[in-house]
């Protein structure tokens, strides 16, 4: 039987990560980027956090130059550019002056090291909802960010977007039969969620070792991964290193 394909996001915040360690101007998380999609990354991703701690504004809007088609081909997108972001108004101009094709909606705290859970759309349904009707009107297609929780999804419905992204961190930090049940409530949770219409995308924490049970969800057309594989980086070059995931997730697939 052949099986949808699945899509690999590479996020290269943690390039611009070591960069901004020493205040120099490499390593360029565009040239990475652009590394990474000539690998064969279905996507590029960023999150431009308040803080600027590794993405800056320079960055998302050159890698929305060099992602567009000089020759106004396909969508006009070599690979579609992801934003994540928070919802506040200064990321929403932003995402509306730099017109990404896709953006994801997170929530943010400035004293996290990483996004740590999803976002609660139900607690702040008016604030998304305005976010996400913005987004479409720039066309870009939107994602919410959320853990696997039946009140969010229904709130996400309301929304009007039209996808979202399943937080599988805390699956990440599991191992053993943890890790098997949370993998099996993200499959049932995907499948829900495809039922009522909307897309489905996964992502936080995914390495070679745990991607297998996420890739393997039909019902996932999209991972978005960035740490681990620009950690991996290091010792195999970022281009080998997509590859090998993208087989990961293939061969997850296709098992
Ligand atoms: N998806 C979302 C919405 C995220 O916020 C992040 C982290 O920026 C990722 C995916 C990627 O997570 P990781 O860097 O752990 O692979």
């Amino acid at each position: 039987m052949s099986r949808s394909p699945i899509r690999l996001g590479v996020n290269v915040d943690h390039v611009a990560t070591i960069r901004q360690a020493r205040g120099t101007d490499y390593p360029d998380p565009v040239v990475a980027a652009l590394r990474a999609v000539e690998a064969g990354a279905d996507g590029v991703t960023v999150h431009l956090r308040e803080d600027r701690r590794h993405i800056q504004e320079r960055d998302v809007r050159l890698l929305a130059q060099r992602l567009r088609q000089s020759d106004g081909s396909g969508d006009g997108w070599r690979v579609p550019l992801n934003l994540e972001m928070a919802v506040t108004d200064d990321m929403l101009a932003l995402a509306e002056a730099v017109r990404p094709p896709r953006c994801c909606l997170v929530p943010e705290k400035r004293e996290e090291l990483t996004t740590e859970g999803g976002l609660d759309v139900a607690g702040n349904l008016e604030r998304v909802s305005v976010a996400v009707q913005r987004l479409n009107a720039i066309g870009a297609r939107t994602s919410l960010f959320i853990d696997p929780d039946d009140e969010q999804l229904a709130a996400t419905l309301t929304t009007g977007a039209p996808a979202i992204e399943i937080h599988t961190g805390h699956y990440a930090n599991a191992s053993g039969d943890l890790a098997t049940t949370m993998a099996a409530e993200i499959a049932a949770f995907a499948h829900k969620a495809t039922q009522a219409g909307l897309e489905v995308h996964a992502g936080h924490g995914l390495h070679f070792d745990n991607v297998g049970p996420i890739a393997a969800i039909p019902e996932i057309v999209e991972l978005n991964i960035g740490h681990f594989l620009i950690a991996q980086s290091i010792f195999d070059g970022i281009g080998p290193t997509v590859q090998a995931m993208a087989a990961a997730m293939r061969a997850a697939r296709e098992a």
